[in-house]
């Protein structure tokens, strides 16, 4: 079989305005790499826990990162041990470290790239074929992307500009690395989607949005025929109160798909051929059932589009 394109990376980061849904559609996705035969990890960088690689489902892994563990093992790892322990034990160290600027984000992002590698540096870390990073919200997930090319320009020698530049020459490889932005179909969202797409093309190393993933579309239930004669019908004085309710609700679901529809077209026209959508779930909670429902429509979409 073919191998879909954008699953065949081996590092993809989800990112876009908060609250879109980038957790569910990083997990989603992580659901239909595994699906499809890939090891997969998905990475979010809230930093909470102890960055141990839990397993979600068979295939499926998932860890959360934080910088200063991601220091504290770069040491371990790079660094001579009585040198390490020294660093390792010196919270001056640790402060000036974190509040270099775009250091948080060089070691959030130098812990991904290790996990992306076929060769994990971590003793006794088992590879995986794909990371899909749960990135923070736009602005700081394109300085994210950033940071290993600003630091490697910034330091230029030395063991730290080698290290960034290897990791900024992975992310601006677009065999190994694919940026996906998460949108719902609101108009901020939709806009703020368009302003990482310039942002991501602006500087030294451009980069290119793969796909877009429009999250949450409302189904259209009736036909704007039917929304007439439903409107027709709510505002007859002869309508029980109770029916009327019933008849908002709705025309304010047809409404707000109609709404979508126009944000939808901004989307495709600036994206064409690059917008995956996936259904609002009208459901108390998303499971890993609900996740599989959205994973086996992302990979319909992406054997589809050929993405
Ligand atoms: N397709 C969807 N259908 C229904 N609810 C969704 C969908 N996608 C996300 N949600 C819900 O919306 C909320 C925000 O999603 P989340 O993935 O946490 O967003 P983000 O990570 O961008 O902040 C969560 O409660 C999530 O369950
Ligand atoms: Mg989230």
């Amino acid at each position: 079989m073919l191998e879909p394109a954008l699953l065949s990376r081996h590092l993809i980061f989800i990112t876009g305005k908060g609250g879109v849904g980038k957790t569910t559609v990083a997990l989603a996705l992580g659901q239909a790499a595994a699906a499809s035969g890939r090891r997969t990890i998905v990475a979010d960088l809230q930093g909470e826990g102890d960055a141990r690689e839990e397993e979600l489902a068979p295939g499926l892994m998932r860890v959360s990162i934080d910088p200063q563990s991601a220091m504290e093992e770069y040491l371990t790892v790079k660094v001579p041990s009585p040198a390490a322990q020294l660093l390792r034990q010196s919270h001056l160290f640790a402060a000036f470290a974190m509040a270099t600027p775009g250091m948080r984000e060089l070691l959030s992002i130098g812990k991904l790239w290790e996990l992306a590698q076929p060769q994990r540096r971590t003793a006794n870390a088992q590879a995986y074929d794909l990371v899909v990073v749960d990135a923070p919200a736009s602005g700081h997930g394109a300085a994210l992307l950033r940071a290993p090319r600003t630091f490697a320009e910034i330091a230029r020698v030395g063991p730290i500009a080698h290290q960034a530049r290897t990791i900024a020459d992975t992310v601006s490889d677009p065999d190994f690395t694919a940026v996906v932005a998460a949108t719902t179909a609101e108009e901020m969202p939709v806009t703020e989607t368009l302003e990482l797409r310039d942002s991501l093309r602006r500087g030294a190393d451009p980069l290119d949005l793969h796909a877009v993933i429009l999250n949450g579309r409302y189904p259209r239930r009736f036909s704007d025929g039917e929304a007439h004669a439903l409107q027709a019908l709510r505002d007859r004085s002869q309508t029980p109160a109770q029916l009327r309710q019933m008849l908002d609700a709705g025309l304010a679901e047809h409404a707000r798909a109609h709404l979508q529809e126009q944000q939808e077209q901004r989307l495709m026209s600036a994206f064409p051929d690059a917008v995956i959508t996936l259904p609002y779930l009208f459901e108390p909670a998303l499971e890993l059932p609900q996740l599989s429902l959205l994973a086996a429509e992302l990979r319909a979409q992406i054997a589809g589009a050929g993405a």
